[in-house]
């Protein structure tokens, strides 16, 4: 344990720092969180969500995993934001990418890195969707940061494409999903202003609804 102990010391203090600031800080925690905001960010250490947001604990969902990929078969994915959507009420989801990400950056070259490149081959998906832009742009740094707001803007997508967000929408609920990304350089979130909050701005074929009840 002698490798955790500063982590120990750490997590002592800031536990006694609450309490002193808010006596009745973690047992009304302990009860309930309420989360306005659902973050499905990438996993790089540099970009935490509650300290970007200036968000306390218990109001950001929080999903993250390496170059914030949203995969119709992840099924971790899928339940944060199925519990997110429906049973803990979010309306806001926000997929923030990252400019100088990693993984973006790997799935723009060849170079095996193992398992987790059949995770960053969704990225060359994406990135063969938008060739002739991205091979017209010779600077491999600014190519990769392209990518990086071209992946976030595909994942709005996929997240709009689930059965979760489409039966949300259904029902009448106010769901809006945004694309945001946030540069390390300066610690800004941008707009990449790719909301969408109904059915109608998705491509038909993947728009689905809830048939009638048999019989
Ligand atoms: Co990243």
């Amino acid at each position: 344990m002698a490798e955790l102990t500063k982590l120990f010391k750490n997590n002592k203090t800031w536990a006694e720092g609450q309490i002193a600031k808010d006596p009745e800080y973690f047992s009304r925690l302990a009860t309930q969180q309420a989360p306005k905001y659902l973050w499905i960010g990438c996993s790089d250490s540099r970009v935490p969500a509650n300290q970007i947001l200036g968000l306390a604990p218990g109001e950001v969902f929080v999903h993250r995993n390496v170059a914030n990929l949203v995969v119709h078969t992840d099924i971790s994915c899928l339940s944060v934001m199925q519990f997110a959507v429906d049973v803990l009420k979010i309306e806001q989801i926000i997929v923030c990418g990252h400019y100088g990400c990693g993984g973006v950056h790997a799935a723009c070259g060849s170079k095996q890195f193992g398992l987790i490149d059949n995770w960053l081959r969704n990225i060359k998906d994406i990135y063969t969707r938008h060739r002739d832009e991205l091979d017209a742009i010779n600077d491999m740094t600014a190519r990769g940061d392209r990518l990086c707001e071209l992946n976030v803007i595909e994942q709005v997508k996929n997240v709009c494409h689930t059965t979760i967000v489409q039966n949300a929408w259904a029902a009448g609920r106010g769901l809006s999903v945004h694309g945001l990304i946030y540069s390390i350089r300066d610690g800004l979130l941008r707009d990449l202003a790719v909301r969408i909050n109904n059915a109608e701005q998705l491509e038909s074929i993947y728009r689905t609804r809830m048939g009638e009840p048999a019989g």
